[in-house]
Order: structure tokens, then sequence, then C-alpha cells
């Protein structure tokens, strides 16, 4: 075989390889992940309002002030909502619509629905304390 195509041969060859331990290294985290922390249970209807919540977080710029790791958010005017103790449904319901201190109100620009989608989301996927 001409030296071209011998080396043309083996570069396919490690894409292949390659390919093959990206695939068996994805295949041993999920498994591990399913193993060590399996996901809270999120009903269908939930799991609509957690969607719906993650894309608010990001159009309404809560992302500016707030540190999120599910949103990718790193603000830090605000308090860290990963590792947030106070986090209840009620309580995001509350400060989102009615504001704190350096917390908008968002009670005038958010609909009902949509500040209860975005209190269902950060409780959803908010690191625990
Ligand atoms: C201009 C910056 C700013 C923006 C934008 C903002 N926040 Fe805040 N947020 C704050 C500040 C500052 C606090 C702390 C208020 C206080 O307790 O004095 C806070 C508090 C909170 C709290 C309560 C946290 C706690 O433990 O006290 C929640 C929940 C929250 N924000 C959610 C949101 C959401 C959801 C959005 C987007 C709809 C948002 N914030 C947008 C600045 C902001």
């Amino acid at each position: 075989m001409p030296a071209r195509v011998v080396a043309t041969v083996s570069r396919l060859g490690f894409a292949a390889v390659g390919a093959a331990l990206a695939v068996a290294a994805l295949g041993g985290s999920s498994m591990a992940q399913s193993v060590t922390a399996a996901p809270p249970a999120v009903s269908v209807a939930d799991a609509a309002k957690v969607a719906k919540g993650r894309d608010l977080f990001a159009n309404y710029g809560c992302s500016g002030c707030h540190t999120l790791a599910d949103a990718g958010a790193t603000g830090h005017v605000g308090p860290s909502l990963d590792g947030d103790a106070n986090l209840t449904h009620d309580f995001v319901v509350d400060r989102v619509s009615n504001g704190q201190g350096q917390m908008p109100a968002f009670g005038g620009q958010m609909s009902t629905d949509e500040i209860e989608a975005v209190a269902t989301y950060l409780t959803a996927v908010a690191k625990k304390p």
C-alpha cells in the first residue's frame, strides 16, 4: 500500500477508536449518575413549567444578578440561588412578585403563571443547600 493510503487508514482507525471511547465514557458517566443521584420525580406538567421557567429566567435578566448553574448564570448582585436554604416555592413567588431591597418586583411585568413557572423551575433545579 502507498504510504498515503496507510496514513489515511490509520487516521480513520484512530477516529473510530476515539468515538468508541467517547461513547464508552458517556455511557459510563450516565450509569454512574443513575446509581448515585436519581433525579427527583417530576410530573409532565411540572416538566413543562420547568422548561418555561428556564426560558423566563433567561429572558427577564435574572442571570445578570444571580448565580444558578442550571442557567449558566454567574451574577453576584443578589444571593446565589444555588445552595439557598430559603428557596421554597412560596418564597420565590413572593420575592419575584414583590421584590425586596435591590431585587426588582416582577409582579407588574410577569403573569401569575410565569411567576409560578419560575418558582417551579428554581425549586427543581437549584442546588440544594
Ligand atoms: C437587579 C438585580 C436583580 C435581578 C434582575 C433579579 N434579582 Fe433576584 N435578588 C436580587 C437581590 C439584590 C436580592 C436580595 C434581596 C434582599 O433580600 O435584600 C434578590 C433576591 C432574590 C430571591 C430571594 C433569595 C433569598 O434567599 O433571599 C429570589 C428567589 C430571586 N431574587 C429570584 C429572582 C428571579 C427569579 C429573577 C428574575 C425574574 C431575579 N431574581 C432578578 C437582585 C436581582
